[in-house]
């Protein structure tokens, strides 16, 4: 047996268990894999599993519009709960932009209550919650904290809204001391 990285109060971690038990469900799961079901909480949600790619435009009182290529992954593993990541680039050079990952919840009969918890690469951490009524989600944050080198955002406004294998979405903030304005708009396409 590989013993893994020992934690600073000194305990062993074996690797090699977890990646030799073929039962343990050891990858997250795109749409209609055919494997295994999404989670009866969510499948409310299962409309956004999948890879969309797109791209979108920004702007904020404070500095130049922008433009950039976006990839939303959505996967799941039957727990109840979808897995989100997002990576975007420069359309001028490809370079990365910003980046966020995090986790989606559901709960209660339509109109069904959203949840969001997403970790933003740029230090902040996002809670919002909202609504999901007929392919569209309105999220308003209720928390947005950050590290201490953090930008200083207050609130985040998600719109998302899915039209069969389109998605759009607007996205506003409250950052640097100003109210809330719009930051983002972008339009994917599902494409896996
Ligand atoms: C919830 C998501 C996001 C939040 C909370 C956020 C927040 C911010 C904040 C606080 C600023 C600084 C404004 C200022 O300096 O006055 C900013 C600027 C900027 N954002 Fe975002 N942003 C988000 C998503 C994105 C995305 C997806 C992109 C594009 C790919 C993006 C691109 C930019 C750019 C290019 C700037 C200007 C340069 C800079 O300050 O880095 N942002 N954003």
């Amino acid at each position: 047996m590989v013993s893994g990285p020992t934690f600073r109060y000194g305990a062993s971690v074996s690797i090699s268990s977890h990646a030799a038990n073929p039962e343990r469900p050891h990858h997250l799961r795109p749409v209609g894999d055919g494997e295994i079901g999404v989670h009866p909480d969510v499948e409310p949600l299962a409309f956004l599993l999948g890879t969309w790619q797109g791209e979108g435009t920004g702007e904020y009182p404070t500095i130049s519009p922008f433009a950039y290529g976006e990839e939303i992954v959505l996967t799941h593993n039957a727990k109840p709960y979808l897995v989100y990541s997002q990576q975007t680039w420069s359309l001028e050079d490809g370079s990365p932009m910003h980046s966020e990952t995090g986790y989606l919840r559901l709960c209660g009969p339509a109109p069904r209550r959203v949840e969001a918890v997403i970790a933003h690469a740029t230090g902040l951490v996002e809670i919002s919650e909202g609504i999901l009524e007929a392919g569209k989600i309105e999220l308003v944050s209720t928390t947005v904290n950050g590290t201490s080198t953090a930008k200083n955002v207050t609130a985040v406004g998600r719109s998302i809204l899915v039209d069969g294998e389109v998605l759009r979405y607007r996205l506003r903030m409250a950052a640097g001391g100003l109210p809330a304005h719009h930051h983002l708009s972008a339009e994917l396409v599902k494409v896996v």
